[in-house]
């Protein structure tokens, strides 16, 4: 029998995709390629010198167009938008509590006590927020960080949600830290932009554009102290963000709208083959609406993937990972035939590990 691997996080898995015959539903990156425009932006003759802290200037102002009324002077272009996250909350300094969704992206919880604040949780109810809890929850806290569509539940909130919650924390004085680096991929419905001189929103070229490995991803925020804050953090940490992935995501930005649209049919497909496989081997998970994760139920969770990482070579997640015990996350950035033969190879080693 296989032995039960004592993982604490998913760095042994991050970056193993499709050797030697492994099916990895770990990572959330995307398979599939960056538009071709993207590569047009690799100069490795540019000028290679130290750049703005603050990104630059073209990127910025192309990145104006898409958030109304703003400009160059809003965005920080950052390391991905783990950078972005990361600024954020220790640009604050040591104290305060911020308010997290749990299941939550399992960086959540180490960024804000890296930073020194401490996390409090509200639990959602079927993979979305509990605004009841949330309401009561927000009064003792220096800011939220929301994350819709949401990794790991694939769910997206509802836009009276997200106008509520936009409301009450204006209306508190608190801000609100939104994730959105799966916006443009809402299966449902376009994405809701919560607005105010109260958010920060974070996003990144790794999915829209599948350019993970590039680094590339931004704040926007219309508080001039925010921006300041974050940037003299990161003058003092990894100063100006790659040159040639602001170049090549400026590029990107460039490809047809179409671009998304077709990735948007693609991720569609495999989360329905995705969705009914699992339920068809009796898994109880949410219908995702966006991102591209399910998050089924699952006893003995640890031995389960511990199985199906040794003997059937398959890569999961471990829900505790994402506050979410007795339960997996799977990354469906596979192609059809790769999540049918990881279905295979899951129904196989169900018959070593009660898992329903
Ligand atoms: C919700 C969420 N936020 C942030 C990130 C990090 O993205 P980036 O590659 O831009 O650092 C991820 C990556 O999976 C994510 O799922």
């Amino acid at each position: 029998m296989s032995e039960i691997l004592k993982l604490n996080s998913p760095a042994v898995f991050i970056g193993k995709q499709g050797q030697d015959g492994v099916i990895s539903f770990g990572s959330g990156q995307p398979d599939l390629p960056p538009p071709p425009e993207a590569f047009a932006g690799i100069n490795l003759k540019r000028d290679l010198r130290y750049g703005l802290i603050q990104g630059e200037v073209a990127l910025r102002e192309a990145l104006s167009h898409e958030y109304p009324g703003s400009t160059a002077e809003n965005f920080v272009i950052t390391n991905g938008a783990s950078e972005a996250l990361d600024l954020i909350f220790r640009s604050w300094g040591k104290g305060g509590k911020v308010l997290l969704p749990r299941p939550y992206y399992y960086s959540y919880p180490p960024i804000i006590e890296m930073a020194g604040m401490v996390p409090v949780y509200t639990d959602m109810i079927e993979g979305r927020i509990d605004l009841e809890d949330f309401k009561k929850k927000v009064k003792e806290c220096k800011a939220v960080l929301i994350n819709s569509p949401s990794n790991p539940t694939g769910r997206v909130e509802s836009i009276e949600t997200l106008k509520e919650i936009e409301r009450i924390t204006q209306e508190l004085g608190i801000y609100v830290v939104s994730d959105e680096v799966y916006k443009d991929l809402i299966y449902e419905r376009e994405n809701y932009h919560i607005k105010g001189d109260h958010v920060i929103t974070v996003n990144s070229f790794s999915k829209t554009y599948c350019m993970c490995g590039v680094r590339v991803g931004y704040l926007w925020s219309s508080d001039k102290t925010v921006v300041e804050n974050v940037c003299e953090e990161k003058t003092h940490t990894s100063m100006n963000t790659n040159l040639v992935g602001q170049d090549m995501a400026l590029h990107a930005m460039k490809a047809p709208k179409e671009y998304i649209k077709k990735q948007q049919l693609i991720w569609r497909e495999r989360r329905d083959f995705i969705y009914q496989g699992l339920l068809s081997l009796g898994f109880e998970l949410w219908r995702p609406e966006g991102a591209f994760y399910v998050l089924p139920k699952c006893h003995n969770a640890r031995k389960f993937l511990s199985v199906l990482f040794q003997d059937y070579k398959v890569i999961a997640y471990l829900g505790e990972w994402f506050g979410a015990p007795d339960r997996l996350r799977f990354s469906y950035a596979l192609d059809v035939k790769q999540i049918e033969e990881g279905l295979n190879r899951i129904r196989d080693a169900m018959k070593k590990v009660s898992v329903l």
